[in-house]
């Protein structure tokens, strides 16, 4: 089961967050269309604005490994309850056409939305009109 798989490469990877600022870990997992699996974790940094969420840097690792595919994403946290994706790291989702987003809790517990419930009316590569 793909959601299994992902939830354990998310929980591993979370441990290697690095949040000395808000202490608030995230490990993030992006299934591709043939099977593999990336994964990301939040890094932040000491000029706040550069921090990037686990979301970017999983979508961004299969990216950069030639996967463009992308099916669905899980991210996990120790929250008692699941945390929904910041609104760029939706953004970036939708670029790549991701279709589900898993969202799981400290207890493994998960939360499964359609993206276009979490991003509705999405600015999109199709709007942009480009001068001749
Ligand atoms: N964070 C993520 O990694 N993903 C999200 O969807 C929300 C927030 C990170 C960014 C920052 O390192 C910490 O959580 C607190 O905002």
């Amino acid at each position: 089961m793909s959601v299994e798989r992902m939830l354990a490469a998310a929980i591993e990877v979370k441990a290697n967050a690095y949040a000395p600022d808000s202490g608030f870990k995230v490990g993030a997992a992006v299934r591709t269309a043939n099977g593999e699996i990336f994964c990301g974790c939040n890094v932040e940094n000491a000029s706040y604005g550069l921090t990037v969420c686990a979301e970017r840097v999983a979508v961004f690792s299969a990216i950069a490994a030639g996967c463009r595919q992308l099916e669905e994403l899980l991210l996990v946290t120790d929250s008692a309850t699941a945390v929904a994706p910041c609104g760029a790291c939706r953004q970036v989702m939708a670029e790549f056409d991701i279709k589900l987003v898993h969202m799981a809790d400290k207890e493994g517990r998960i939360k499964t939305y359609h993206l276009a419930e979490l991003l509705p009316l999405v600015f999109s590569r199709k709007n942009i009109v480009k001068d001749k």
